[in-house]
């Protein structure tokens, strides 16, 4: 028996017990003739005395301890003199009397504390220390609680878990693959599904009815804080139902979790449905934080026309937010403010402010082209109150300047307070658009992906104006982030050929692509439809996290890199002959 006990375990209780313990050594402090060591494990810390008049052999090796030598010590739980309340073991102390050294360890190359002092790619490369720092095990303890908790939800409401393959073909229509060349079929190539989409329908057309999986999926894109090339879905499918079904079904697990393992309470009412297009209009973006207000306020009639600004006369589009209380921003916050938009490159053409004054008085820094009456107005369509800062926006694309509009938004929000981790807001977005325009292709690309049916009552408007076409499709937002999305599908082979052709596949390309899966409507395919959540993104949502990589064991850098494994990494020619794959020269810029 290497323990009887855990690091976390022992209490008042147990004092007079002798007790044998395992774990790393934290720390070790020598004050006189004593030797504390703190002992950790999975479960806590338990500190450990060794004293020199006693036992001074024991007491000698024990001041020989580095940090991180995994220790096996029995002895006697004893209460101790000073109690330390920060710990759920301070009321004990162990009085060692034997002590086995497991293991020694080099010194770590950063301290495993909560605050240590490694620095990311540091603490990247040695992830398995990292690991060992008990706020980076807890969210992963956290993910852990989080799974089982979905997995018993979806269980008790008839989904069985289904496991579909990790070597798939690749499909286009998403972000860039992964792809495996094949051995044994040279010249072709499998690819790591970006989700198992067509898989779960096909488990429909099976019957399985109710289906989920907590699956790993790889996309090769950009990366960002939320998104990783390798990342977790807690993917469903659902057969007989609307959307109406999917929302309240989805809704309730979602309320499930976050009393069950976020201890907090989403309340009874309904989460909001809000369509896409409003979306847009008022907060510029289709995953809208909703803790706090600060909407858009569309200032064409007020601001286009109606004086000699000629940025603002060129707009497309004008919008306004109002900040609360900032009208005292200093030139230095307004440059960084201007800054900021610009930084972002999205278009907008620069920022322009006007400030409340504590008598109502308007000052802007558009003044010399406006009648103090236009600026009134203004001051009336954003509803400012004395001291509020009106920021503005204008671009010759309006989709851009909202978006630009919508990051300066958050920012504020950010700079406001507004955006407390410890509030949760959530909401459905619905009705998107099934299309969007492709700048790169030159073509309509749908927006979810090709298989989300379009609401029935625009289905004729595929051949005439297909992009104003709406889907049946969702997304849950969770605090500006898009934690899940997904729509009812099209069930029927007809309808899905149509999709195709809108997004430019002829129909020898879309049966040569898509052909499994149309084939598969022939033989009596239900109406059915499902959606996906990030796993990654609600644990870190959850655990107050910036970034989604620490709730991941072993995640990848900026650069896709596993900076531990060293991966990716070049293969032996050997393997790349048996693959018969042949490498161009390193192209040098
Ligand atoms: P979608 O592409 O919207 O839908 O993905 C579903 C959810 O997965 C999460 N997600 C990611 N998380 C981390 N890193 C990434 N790179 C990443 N990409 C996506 C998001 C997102 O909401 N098959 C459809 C779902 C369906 O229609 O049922 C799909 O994959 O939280």
């Amino acid at each position: 028996m290497y323990r009887s006990n855990t690091c976390g375990e022992l209490r008042i209780e147990n004092v007079g017990q002798t007790v044998t313990l395992a774990g790393w050594v934290q720390r070790t402090r020598k004050m006189g003739g004593m030797t504390f060591v703190d002992l950790r494990d999975r479960y806590g810390i338990t500190q450990l005395v060794f004293n020199e008049e006693t036992n001074a052999e024991l007491c000698a090796n024990a001041n020989k301890l580095g940090r991180e030598y995994v220790l096996q010590v029995t002895g006697v739980v004893n209460e101790r003199y000073s109690k330390n309340d920060k710990m759920p073991t301070g009321d004990i102390e162990i009085i060692v009397s034997e002590m086995k050294v497991l293991n020694a360890s080099d010194t770590p190359p950063f301290t495993i504390e909560e605050n240590t002092d490694g620095g990311d790619e540091l603490r990247m490369k040695y992830r398995y220390l990292d690991l060992r720092r008990s706020n980076v095990r807890e969210n992963i303890e956290l993910r852990h609680k989080f799974c089982l908790a979905v997995r018993h939800f979806l269980d008790a409401k008839g989904f069985i878990e289904v496991e579909t393959p990790v070597l798939v073909g690749s499909t286009p229509e998403g972000a860039r693959d992964f792809i495996v060349p094949s051995r044994m079929n040279p010249g072709q190539f499998y690819a790591l599904p970006q989700s198992p989409q067509t898989l779960k329908q096909l488990l429909m057309v099976a019957g399985m009815d109710r289906y989920f999986q907590i699956v790993k999926c790889f996309r090769d894109e950009d990366l960002r804080a939320d998104r990783q090339p390798e990342f977790t879905q807690i993917d469903c499918e659902m057969s007989f139902v609307q959307q109406d079904d999917i929302i309240s079904l989805f809704e309730e697990m979602t309320k499930h979790l976050f009393k069950e393992v976020r201890g907090y309470d989403l309340g009874e009412q309904p989460f909001l449905r809000l369509p896409w297009a409003e979306a847009m209009r008022r907060f510029g973006s289709d995953k809208p934080d909703m803790r706090f207000g600060m909407e858009f306020v569309e200032l064409m009639d007020v601001m286009k026309g109606t004086g000699s600004f000629p940025v603002f006369n060129d707009a497309a589009y004008i919008g306004g937010i109002c900040a609360t209380g900032c009208a005292s921003y200093t030139r230095k916050q307004l440059d960084e403010l201007t800054n900021f938009v610009k930084s972002q490159q999205i278009g907008a053409k620069g920022l322009v402010y006007a400030r409340v004054g504590e008598d109502g008085s308007v000052k802007s820094s558009v003044d010399k082209f406006y009648e103090p009456e236009v600026l009134n107005n203004l001051k009336a369509a954003m509803n400012a109150q004395p001291g509020d800062l009106i920021l503005i926006l204008s671009g010759e694309d309006a989709m851009k300047t909202r978006r630009q509009l919508c990051e300066l938004r958050l920012l504020m929000g950010e700079r406001l307070g507004l955006r407390d981790k410890n509030k949760f807001s959530l909401l459905w977005v619905v009705d998107f658009p099934m299309f969007e325009w492709s700048e790169e292709e030159g073509r309509l690309m749908a927006m979810h992906h090709p298989f989300t049916s379009p609401k029935p009552s625009d289905i004729a408007k595929l051949d005439t104006d297909p992009a104003n076409v709406l889907a049946d499709a969702y997304d849950m937002v969770c605090n500006g982030v898009e934690v899940g999305g997904g729509s009812i599908r099209i069930h029927d082979a007809e309808l899905q050929a149509k999709i195709f052709d809108v997004l430019g596949f002829t129909p020898e390309k879309a049966q040569e692509q898509f052909g499994f899966l149309m084939n598969a409507f022939k033989y009596g395919a239900p109406p059915h439809g499902g959606l996906a959540y990030g796993l990654d993104r609600w644990v870190s949502l959850f655990a107050g996290l910036d970034s989604i990589r620490d709730c991941i064991a072993f995640p990848k850098n900026n650069s896709g890199r596993d900076v531990m494994l060293d991966a990716p990494s070049c293969v032996d020619q050997a393997q790349l002959d048996e693959l018969q794959l042949i490498l161009q020269e390193k192209k040098v810029n």
